[in-house]
């Protein structure tokens, strides 16, 4: 069969990639380091330019190519297949080398349930490392069948210990074994820190949407803020399906009395709070909001809502480029993100 070759415009480095796989998966066979996350054309990891040759994009979620990246020649690495031999350009963000991931055991130091179906993880590095990250990035747990489990931090990356907020998956192998078997004191290993979702320098109001355990990174940001005393204006819209898929509302009312700067809107799809707001939760944003060109939006969650948030607040007046999310997915094959 013939394969494709990919130039990397930069390195002068090349790969062979075979018509069924994607650029990424080329490069990764080939063992050439380039930034990617869900590989299902979700979070816009691995998003960059190809300078010349064919290809074709499958399926991929809106906000993570806009329109206004494919004009600049932007694609998904890992939803495109060349159709001939590509000149490539990945796009490395500022913080992948600084935050370069790297592989780590670690401990399992504490399990505890936070609700119906979400367990908190508190893990333990080796006195000899240490996990440098941004606040809103996150860890994958490395499987012994090669496959790997991501999760978002939900602790603030001035804290020694990593905490993750995992959601029991109907059918899910790794959060069944968490629920039911993992015990503490048990050692894996975790490769990281990974992803792009982070707080970007402004001065605008941001806007933080979390459906469900898409709380977790979300929770980091605002720690670390709190930690830096940063004082931009927050709005923290938080949403779930019904009243028992609450967790850890005592620490946000606590930020809700504590921070000047933080507003606290709950969000409950199924109407079940009476202080909560009804519906889903993007939508309690676009009621509030007249204005979306004057805010950044910092979305987490299901990929569903991710993309209808995108959607609609992009048709509404946000710029494309003022929302920055990180999706998960409840159907992990490997490297797939499920926080
Ligand atoms: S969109 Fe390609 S790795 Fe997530």
């Amino acid at each position: 069969m013939v394969n494709y070759k990919i130039k990397i415009e930069s390195s002068q480095l090349e790969f062979d990639v075979k018509p069924s796989q994607t650029i990424l998966e080329g490069a990764i066979a080939a063992g050439i380091t380039i930034p990617y996350g869900c590989q299902d054309g979700a979070c816009g990891s691995c998003k960059g330019k190809v300078i010349s040759g064919k290809f074709f994009l499958n399926d991929y979620q809106s906000s993570a190519l806009t329109d206004s990246d494919i004009k600049a020649g932007m694609t998904l690495y890992c939803r495109a297949m060349a159709q001939g031999d590509l000149v490539i350009e990945p796009n490395v963000p500022e913080i992948f080398d600084e935050y370069s991931p790297k592989v780590m055991p670690v401990r399992v130091e504490s399990l505890t349930k936070l609700n119906h179906d979400v367990m908190q993880m508190y893990l333990k590095l080796p006195a000899s490392e240490k996990l440098i990250f941004k606040a809103g990035q996150y860890i994958e747990f490395l499987m012994a069948d090669g496959s790997r489990r991501a999760f978002s931090m939900a602790n603030a990356p001035h804290e020694s210990m990593i905490e993750l907020h995992l959601r029991l998956i109907e059918g899910g192998k790794f959060t069944s074994f968490v629920f039911n078997e993992m015990k503490e004191k048990s050692i894996h290993r975790i490769e990281g820190p990974i992803g792009q979702f982070y707080l970007r320098e402004s001065e605008k109001p941001i806007v933080f949407i979390a459906g469900g355990t898409g709380f977790a990174p979300i929770k980091s940001i605002i720690e670390d803020m709190i930690f830096n005393k940063n004082k931009r204006k927050i709005y923290l819209y938080r949403g779930v399906r019904s009243e028992k898929d609450f967790y850890m509302t005592d620490l946000v009312n606590s930020w809700n009395k504590k921070l000047e700067n933080l507003t606290y809107i709950p969000v409950v799809e199924d109407g079940s709070v009476k202080d909560a707001r009804n519906g889903y939760v993007h939508h309690a944003v676009l009621e509030d909001f007249n204005k979306l060109s004057d805010i950044q939006i910092y979305c987490c969650g299901a990929p569903g809502l991710v993309e209808n948030a995108f959607i609609d607040l992009t048709k509404n007046g946000l710029p494309d480029d003022q929302f920055f999310a990180d999706a998960f997915t409840f159907s992990p094959k490997k490297n797939k993100k499920i926080i």
